[in-house]
Parts: C-alpha cells; structure tokens; sequence
C-alpha cells in the first residue's frame, strides 16, 4: 500500500470515512491535502505519520476526548505543523501540507498548562532539537556519589553539564573526590550525610535546595547497602539498618525533594535498585524486599506525581563491580556461576549503568516514566544460554 493511500484509507478506518460524523455525533474533520506530488509514498511513512495522529484520533468522548483536542491543538501550530509536513515528506518522500481540524472551536485559545505542555513536546519530541542530549543548566543530587556508580553517575551527569551536588557518610572519601573533579572542571558539591539518619536527610535536600535556589532537576536514589544472610539468621538490627539506608531514604528523598523537583517545571527522579527485587537471588532477603519496594515506590510516583511534571524510574543492575561486591567476587567460584548466568558472558561495569541514568534524565525520554530498566547484561530474561535453560535462584 502507498503512504498516501495508507494514510486515507488508515484515517477513513479510525474515523469511519475521512470526513465522517462520530459516535458523539460531532465533525470532527481530519483533512491531509496534497498539494503537490502524486499520491504515493512508503508504508512506513504512513505508520509513522499515523502515529504522530494518534493523539487527534484517540477517542472522542471523556478525557481521551480533550486530549484529543489539545493534540489538535497543538498540531494547529504552524511551526509544528511545519515540522510535521517536513517530517512526513522526509517518510514519505512527497511534500504534503497539514491542515488538521476538531470539533473544537477553530480560534479556541490554549490554557497555561497546554501552552506549557506543547512548549515541552515542541523541545522533547522533536529529533536533533539543541539539548535534547544534554544536561547542560540541569541540577542534581545524587546520593553515594564517593565510590562505585554513584561516583560515576556524578561524573556522566557533571560531564554532561549538569551542576551536581553529592553526599557520602566519610568527610575525608568526599574531600579527595571533590579535588578530582574540580581538577576535571565538574561542577560539584558535597555534603557529608548519613542518609539512614531521618535528620540528615532533611538537612542534605535543604543543602541542596540552597545550592540550587530552590529548584531541583534530577534527584538520583543511589546509595544503598546490603547484608547478605540466610534470612533466619538476621536480626532485628539489620532488619532496620538496611531498610532504612536503602527504602525508607529513598522514599523520604523524594518527598523532601517534591516542591523543588515540581519547581524546576521539569523533574526526574532515578532510583537505583537491582535485579534481587525482580528475581530471586539467593541470600539478601531483605536487601532484595527494599529494592522491590522501590520499584513500586516508583510506579506509585509515576503516576501520582505525572502532574507536576515530575518523572520517575528504576534503573536495576545485575552484578556491577564496586566496592558493595568487591569481597563477594572475589570467591572465583562465585563469580563464575554469576557470569555463567549472564548471556552477556561478563560483569557490569559502573558506566554501563551511569548511562542510562544520565538518558533518564534527559529531554530525548520525557515520555518514559514508571519504568523499572535493568542493566543485568540480560540476566532477568528468562532465555536458553548455550542449550540449557537459565534457572532462578542460583
Ligand atoms: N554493585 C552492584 O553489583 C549492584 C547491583 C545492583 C544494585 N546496586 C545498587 O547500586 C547502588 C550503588 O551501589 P554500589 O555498588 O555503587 O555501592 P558502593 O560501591 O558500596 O557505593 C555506595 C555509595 O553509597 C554511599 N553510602 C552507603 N551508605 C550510605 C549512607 N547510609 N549514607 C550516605 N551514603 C551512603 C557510600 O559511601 P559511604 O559508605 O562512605 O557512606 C558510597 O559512596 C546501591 O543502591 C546498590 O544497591 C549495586
């Protein structure tokens, strides 16, 4: 099928014909004129364009309906008309002309919060756009920024523009890292904070508030610790030490960083937790319970705080060598069956999961939120690795 018919008859399908009356019983006229070039183009422009209509088309009653019409609205614009009509003729290679209409009156104007919304799809969704990959006037705080991928998550976040403020528990660690990066040019700041201490916590987003005058971009959950015992053999000691390092500070982190993040009108917060709280690894129950708990925690920020623009993800790595694992890789036994487990064939590194982090933050992902990402090296999908099946725990 060409691009164009595709694109009439995928229109006059979704619509009941081109110009057809809805189940509402309104007109609400989608037009595409052509007005040069014959009538053909790829499959592939058609799918491509139709997903850009897909907000128009959506429903058209309720709340799907007023989504539909700010869509409209928004392809109303003659600069992202323009950019739609260039986009197309690229799929397609025709140049067709877009005049886009609803039910919604011709001249209606946009609210603040469409006017805004629109302004954030014009510079997110937009290929090539200046910043898209760029954390350039960001801000962030990254908690357990001295070792391991906290530190290089401070360094890609810092490397990438972004004015980063970062905390541990040992003053001297914190002393020698910031000397490095300054020498790097990174703009970073730190603070010494024991983050299972709810006090500290408070003052370190208060340190961070006045650092970056009350607003706040990215809010990256790293620190965490684990005490790997058989779970009979823990104790109530451990039960709070490492649920209050790892969940309660996390949880609290967030709602302390709540009106800064909603302030900066763009938000992003990352968690790090780990594939032991998608699969069973064995030992580390309790450091597993916090990590699946963290990645509801962020499904549930996802949603409740999507209004305040403000996103929310897990990144989740498989085995990555930092000091947290240091002494329990360093049984060879150990980590051979870890690597034998791992179609990838290898351990993580520190900047395998630094990466991710630092795309979470960007405007190239404002529509991904609520995501749980692992970086295991494909660990967590059940697959066949050289003819035997991958069994969990081990
Ligand atoms: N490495 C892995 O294989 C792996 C796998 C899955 C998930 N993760 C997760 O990734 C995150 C980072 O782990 P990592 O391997 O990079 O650990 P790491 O090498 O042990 O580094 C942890 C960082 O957090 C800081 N920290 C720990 N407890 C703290 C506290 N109570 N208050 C303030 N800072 C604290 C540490 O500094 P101080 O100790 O000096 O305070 C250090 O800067 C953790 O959440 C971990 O669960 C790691």
């Amino acid at each position: 099928m060409s691009g164009w018919t595709g694109f009439q008859a995928g229109l006059a399908a979704q619509t009941g014909s081109n110009t057809g009356a809805h189940q509402d019983g309104s007109r609400e006229q989608l037009r595409l004129t052509r007005p040069t070039g014959r009538q053909t183009g790829s499959q592939a422009g058609w799918t491509d364009t139709q997903a850009g209509w897909t907000g128009v088309q959506a429903g058209r009653t309720g709340p799907q309906a007023d989504r539909s019409r700010r869509a409209v609205r928004q392809y109303r614009r003659p600069d992202l008309q323009r950019h739609l009509a260039d986009v197309c003729s690229s799929w397609s290679g025709r140049n067709f002309a877009l005049q886009g209409v609803s039910a919604a009156p011709v001249n209606a104007p946009n609210t603040p919060a469409e006017t805004s919304e629109m302004a954030g799809a014009e510079t997110s969704a937009t290929a090539g756009a200046p910043g898209r990959w760029s954390l350039h006037g960001k801000t962030a705080l990254v908690t357990g920024g001295t070792r391991g991928i906290g530190r290089v998550v401070v360094e890609e976040l810092a490397a990438l523009g972004a004015a980063v403020h970062t905390c541990s528990r040992k003053e001297a660690e914190l002393a020698e890292r910031l000397k490095e990066w300054e020498a790097k040019g990174f703009r970073v700041t730190v603070s010494v904070c024991d983050l299972s201490v709810r006090e500290q916590r408070e003052r370190l987003v208060r340190d961070a508030g006045d650092r970056f005058g009350s607003k706040l971009d990215i809010l990256v959950n790293n620190a965490g610790t684990n005490r790997k015992k058989p779970t009979t053999e823990y104790s109530a000691e451990d039960y709070s030490f490492v649920m209050a390092t790892n969940l309660e500070s996390a949880y609290h982190l967030c709602q302390l960083a709540h009106p800064l993040l909603k302030a900066s009108g763009s938000g992003n917060i990352v968690l790090i937790t780990s594939i032991a709280g998608i699969v069973a690894l064995n030992g580390g129950t309790i450091y597993a319970m916090t990590k699946g708990a963290m990645n509801q925690l962020t499904k549930n920020l996802a949603c409740e705080w999507a209004k305040d623009n403000i996103r929310t993800n897990s990144v989740a790595p498989g085995y990555i060598f930092t000091s947290l694992v240091e002494r329990l890789l360093a049984n060879k036994e150990f980590e051979a069956s870890v690597v034998g487990r791992t179609p990838l064939r290898r351990l993580g590194e520190p900047s395998e999961v630094s990466s991710l982090v630092a795309f979470l933050c960007m405007p190239g992902s404002t529509y991904i939120t609520g995501q749980t990402i692992s970086v295991d090296g494909v660990q967590t999908a059940p697959c066949v690795v050289t003819g035997r099946r991958v069994n969990w725990p081990v």
